[in-house]
């Protein structure tokens, strides 16, 4: 990557602590990952992955009783003057942590002032520099607020425009970029009234009219009916062409990511196992290299894959055995039980030492001990 990322995560750890079983639940394990202004990068993997959790992090959102936040999130959007600044930076402040044989063993928290230093750093972040469109766009939008007043108050809110008249006109183009159909009758509509579809594309008008840095979708289309993913997926990459926003964009559906990503990060069991440019890691045609990678590309239905194997259309994928109990991180590789490419050869090293997320080209990153790349151990 030749341009300075405009995110780039370091080393995330979001562990939940559960009273009931007395351990930690790591729903992110050593996350690391940039994106370059402009870019697309599609995140994906299995359901329970720690997608969700990622991007939650991203923006101090993570609900319930996070135990711990480590890492760097740097991000250089906004004016950008002062160079990027890491949106995690002082919470170690308010945490301590118990190691063991390097594991987080124990924390203690001061909560409220922890809350109150997440919200103090990202009050302006948020909405504003990164916006965020979720599955389920319904529940995301005010029930009680027109779908027009919603986006004339982000127009508001987040750029220079103080007119209400302009902000309506504003928030009106929005709705047409977003090819919302009856634009005008729309915008007087409240969000009950919309179709899980309209709403989407209401969540992305909202999203954009902020003029965002970063992009957030986490599973925009999920939930929709095929024919209105379908469409979402084709608006998505009209804006992608049009705007050229950076977009982190979170799915389980691999076709959603051949589509619109410029490069790929998938994960498995709270972490990356690979990460590169799009034709790398799903060059079309070609059995990706990573087992893991390959085993989510063939649980997709045949009509997308020329031939590979089945799945019923909108499942999860199917993938032989249990995702990876977070509390209990096995030994050696995260994917070792249900990898079915391990040889007599490297079973011991596969079920013994995790591999590191090791170069094996240009930008193109594996976590994987059939194909060592150029850093070793780790
Ligand atoms: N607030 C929470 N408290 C405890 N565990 C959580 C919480 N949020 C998520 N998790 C757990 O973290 C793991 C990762 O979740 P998530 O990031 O939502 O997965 P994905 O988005 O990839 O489907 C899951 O095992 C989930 O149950
Ligand atoms: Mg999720």
């Amino acid at each position: 990557m030749t341009r300075p990322p405009l995110l780039e995560i370091q080393d995330l750890r979001t562990y939940f602590y559960s009273r009931a079983k007395e351990a930690f639940i790591r729903s992110v394990d050593g996350v690391s990952l940039a994106i370059a202004p402009g870019e697309t990068l599609g995140v994906v993997g299995e359901s329970g992955s720690g997608k969700s959790v990622t991007a939650l992090s991203i923006l101090g959102l993570v609900g319930g009783n996070p135990g711990v936040i480590t890492g760097a999130v740097h991000f250089a959007g906004g004016n950008g003057a002062s160079g990027p600044r890491n949106l995690l930076a002082d919470l170690e402040r308010y945490v301590s942590l118990t190691k063991h044989d390097g594991r987080i063993v124990a924390v203690a928290k001061d909560e409220p002032g922890w809350r109150a230093h997440v919200e103090r750093a990202l009050a302006r972040v948020r909405g504003k520099q990164i916006a965020m469109i979720f599955q389920n766009p319904k529940s995301s939008l005010n029930p009680f607020v027109t779908v027009g007043q919603q986006i004339s108050e982000a127009v508001r809110l987040h750029t220079g425009v103080t007119h209400a008249s302009e902000a309506k006109e504003r928030a009106l183009g929005w709705l047409e970029r977003v090819r919302m159909d009856s634009p005008r009758l729309r915008f007087d509509q409240y969000p009950d009234g919309l179709s899980g579809g309209m709403c989407q594309r209401a969540m992305i008008a909202m999203a954009l009219a902020s003029e965002p840095s970063l992009l957030i979708a986490d599973e925009p289309t999920t939930g929709l009916d095929a024919t209105i993913q379908s469409r979402i997926v084709a608006l998505l990459a009209e804006l992608k062409s049009e705007f050229g926003v950076t977009t982190l964009l979170i799915t389980h559906d691999i076709r959603v990511v051949s589509r619109l990503a410029d490069t790929v990060a998938v994960m498995y069991g709270a972490t990356v196992m690979e990460h590169g440019p799009a034709r790398d890691v799903l060059a079309p045609g070609v059995e990706p290299k990573h087992p893991y990678t390959s085993a989510l590309l063939a649980s997709l239905p045949s009509t997308q894959t020329n031939g590979r194997r089945h799945a019923v259309d909108g499942r999860l994928p199917v993938i032989r055995g249990e995702v990876v109990d977070t509390m209990n991180v096995p030994r050696g590789c995260r994917f070792h039980a249900r990898c079915d490419r391990i040889t007599d050869a490297i079973r011991a090293r596969c079920m013994g030492e995790e591999p590191a997320l090791a170069t094996v080209a240009a930008g193109h990153r594996m976590r994987c001990h059939l194909h060592p790349g150029e850093a070793r151990g780790g």
